[in-house]
């Protein structure tokens, strides 16, 4: 990372087929931001620990997950994709930060609030923790930029924060990033419950639409989805469920409010969710065309994966040992 180009890092959890949501909101932007920067993304399999995984589902989900991440547009030449796992940098560099972030801070994350009241039995110190091994995965690469969805801005304010604090005392180790969150589709809603945000592990498979569903499903998913009162197609808080639907269809069509607002115009509820249907079936046609030649060769995907992880822990092996030396730790020869 010798030349001028700013540095991006992001990861999803391979806990089952990504969403659209998780595709709008964070995916759709990854092959996108790499010809301007240089971008590293990863499959975080310790992150999807922290809540209890079947193992045989685990592994197939996570070369699933390298499957579909390639075949969205990630050119493994130019951004390393690997698996967290396999980078021990990762686990490290997160127990030193543990050291350095307060109980009282992760207290506060909503995401542990919301996982603690959904898995009361296993309110476990990796849960708890999540956060730090998040910021650990960011600042070992000096990132820049880091492109989420907006429910994870809460977690990025945490890594800044305990960025800001080691580099308070040791001086510069880390990067500040910065989070980059797409203007339109950062908080995709469930199709069902447009409050609700769309998330795989609903219980109503309705309420959302998964990257690898066919067409029928997709184009049936919208049709059954909720909408609002009246009849009108406008953006407004009192309407969610079309103000949603408005959000996916403007991603996915390019089009502005004001233009879909015009061309939906005394057409009704019924006429523009088939339309949002085929546009997204459309997008996600190809995407899961290209996984499905992906997912057959084993071999390929364990060469991209292995090469992404040995490029990985060479950069962040660099911001480890830094960050090991200042803290006084004897480094080993
Ligand atoms: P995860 O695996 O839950 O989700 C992956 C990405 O998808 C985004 N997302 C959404 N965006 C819009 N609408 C939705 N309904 C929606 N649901 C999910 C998420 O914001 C995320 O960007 N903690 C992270 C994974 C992670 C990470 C990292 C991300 C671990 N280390 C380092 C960035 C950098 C998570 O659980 O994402």
């Amino acid at each position: 990372m010798e030349n001028k180009k700013k540095n991006v890092f992001s990861g999803i959890q391979p806990t089952g087929i990504p969403t659209l949501g998780n595709y709008l909101g964070a995916m759709r932007g990854w092959p996108l931001l790499q010809k301007e920067y240089n971008c590293i993304y990863s499959v975080v399999d310790l992150h999807s620990l922290t809540v209890r995984q079947e193992p045989a589902k685990l592994r197939r989900q996570t070369l699933s997950l390298v499957a579909l991440l390639l075949a969205i547009g990630i050119d493994p030449e130019q951004s390393p994709l690997f698996i967290q796992s396999h980078v021990h940098t990762h686990a490290e560099l997160a127990w030193l930060l543990n050291c350095y972030t307060q109980f009282g801070e992760l207290s506060r994350m909503t995401q542990f609030k919301d996982k603690s009241v959904k898995h009361p039995d296993n309110i476990n110190a990796g849960l708890f923790c999540y956060p730090v091994l998040m910021a650990a995965d960011i600042l070992l690469y000096q990132t820049d930029l880091v492109p989420v969805g907006a429910d994870q801005k809460q977690h990025l304010e945490l890594a800044r924060d305990i960025a800001s604090r080691f580099n308070g005392l040791y001086g510069d180790v880390f990067r500040q990033p910065e989070p980059y969150i797409p203007p339109s589709g950062a908080r995709v809603m469930s199709l069902q419950d447009p409050t609700k945000k769309m998330s795989k592990s609903d219980t109503n498979p309705n309420g959302y639409v998964l990257l690898l569903d066919d067409t029928d499903t997709i184009l049936r998913k919208f049709r059954r989805a909720v909408t609002d009162s009246g009849s009108e197609i406008i953006s407004t808080p009192d309407k969610p469920g079309v103000s949603n639907l408005m959000a996916i269809y403007s991603v996915v069509t390019g089009k502005t409010t004001e233009e879909i607002e015009k061309d939906f115009d005394g057409k009704g509820y019924g006429a523009f969710k088939t339309a949002v249907g085929e546009a997204v079936a459309e997008t996600l046609r190809p995407v899961r065309e290209k996984y499905n030649d992906l997912f057959k060769n084993k071999d390929y995907l364990q060469k991209i994966y292995t090469e992404g992880a040995e490029k990985a822990l060479q950069i962040s092996q660099r911001t480890y040992l830094k960050a090991c030396k200042k803290l006084g730790l004897v480094l080993p020869q």
